[in-house]
């Protein structure tokens, strides 16, 4: 993990209040991995303080790129960088999303912001692995359905489903895994809000499925020093049964989560 100057190549709102950004420094592009995050200053003034951690999306040969969301002050600021400019990037952060090519079909569930972690896996699977990728998007009303021309264009089998119905199908990315005809030696990719993963986990579970989740929590230093980001878990770090989402994940087999706590 490094600092990095970054310069800003391309800036562009992809939905409303969704932007892809472009950071241009090869050296961090070739060590990133599908998963990993990076903490990047929003403003070279003291408010807000913190860096915002942000998954990073896709890695290219000198750049990566980062697809996020206004919820607030420090991506409201993040969003008015201009093409050109330069940023400080801290990274690449926290663990990747791991690769069993024994696996017979992978399933990518994203809902809302949350797909923003997948492009970069799925060009990864596809790459080392070939077809069988699946993708389900989830999102509130279809002027936010992220990513789909990208995963298309990849060769994936992509399942659109928003809560209004204005596209694809009507309902929760949930309800269309839970309809998938699955082979037992499958593994699940979600990224999304909380209580969506826990009900993904809970239909592989049922299932026999192995589901791997990228977890957000509100991080303070991104290097597994303040312990602001805990999640509860079912085994010992450091005498607590609780892993930092900077450090031991973000991405976590969700059997080892204690979902009953959360
Ligand atoms: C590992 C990781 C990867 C992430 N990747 C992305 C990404 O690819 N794209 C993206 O849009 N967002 C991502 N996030 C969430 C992003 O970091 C927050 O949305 C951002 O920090 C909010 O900053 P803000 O100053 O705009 O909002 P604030 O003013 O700080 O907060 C606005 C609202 O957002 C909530 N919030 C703030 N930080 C987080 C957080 N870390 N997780 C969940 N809710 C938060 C607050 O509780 C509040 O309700 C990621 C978070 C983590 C931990
Ligand atoms: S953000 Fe400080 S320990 Fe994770």
């Amino acid at each position: 993990m490094k600092l990095f100057d970054c310069v800003v190549t391309s800036h562009t709102e992809v939905a409303p209040e969704h932007f892809r950004l472009v950071l241009k420094n090869k050296e961090l592009a070739e060590v990133s991995q599908p998963g990993q995050f990076v903490m990047i200053e929003v403003t070279e003034t003291w408010d807000p303080f913190l860096r915002r951690p942000m998954s990073i999306e896709r890695m290219f040969s000198d750049s990566i790129s980062i697809l996020y969301k206004v919820v607030g002050k420090g991506t409201k600021l993040l969003s008015s960088i201009r093409v050109g400019e330069k940023i400080s990037v801290q990274g690449p952060l926290g663990n990747s999303f791991p690769i069993d090519l024994d696996f017979k079909d992978f399933f990518i569930v994203g809902g809302g912001i949350g797909i923003a972690p997948f492009p970069g896996l799925a060009e990864k699977i596809i790459r080392i692995r070939g077809g069988n990728l699946h993708v389900i998007i989830g999102a509130k009303t279809h002027s936010q359905v992220l990513c789909e021309r990208d995963f298309r264009e990849m060769g994936c089998r992509v399942y659109v489903v928003t809560e209004d119905g204005s596209a694809g199908e009507k309902g929760l990315v949930t309800d269309v895994l839970d309809k998938l005809k699955v082979e037992v030696h499958s593994v699940v990719y979600a990224c999304g809000p909380i209580q969506m993963i826990k009900k993904v986990h809970q239909i592989c579970e049922e299932r026999n499925w192995i589901c791997y989740a990228s977890l957000e929590a509100e991080m303070a230093c991104g290097i597994g020093v303040c312990l602001g980001c805990v999640v509860p878990v079912k085994y010992e770090i450091e005498n607590e049964m609780m892993a930092r989402v900077c450090k031991e994940g973000p991405i976590f087999d969700t059997r080892v989560i204690q979902w009953e706590k959360i």
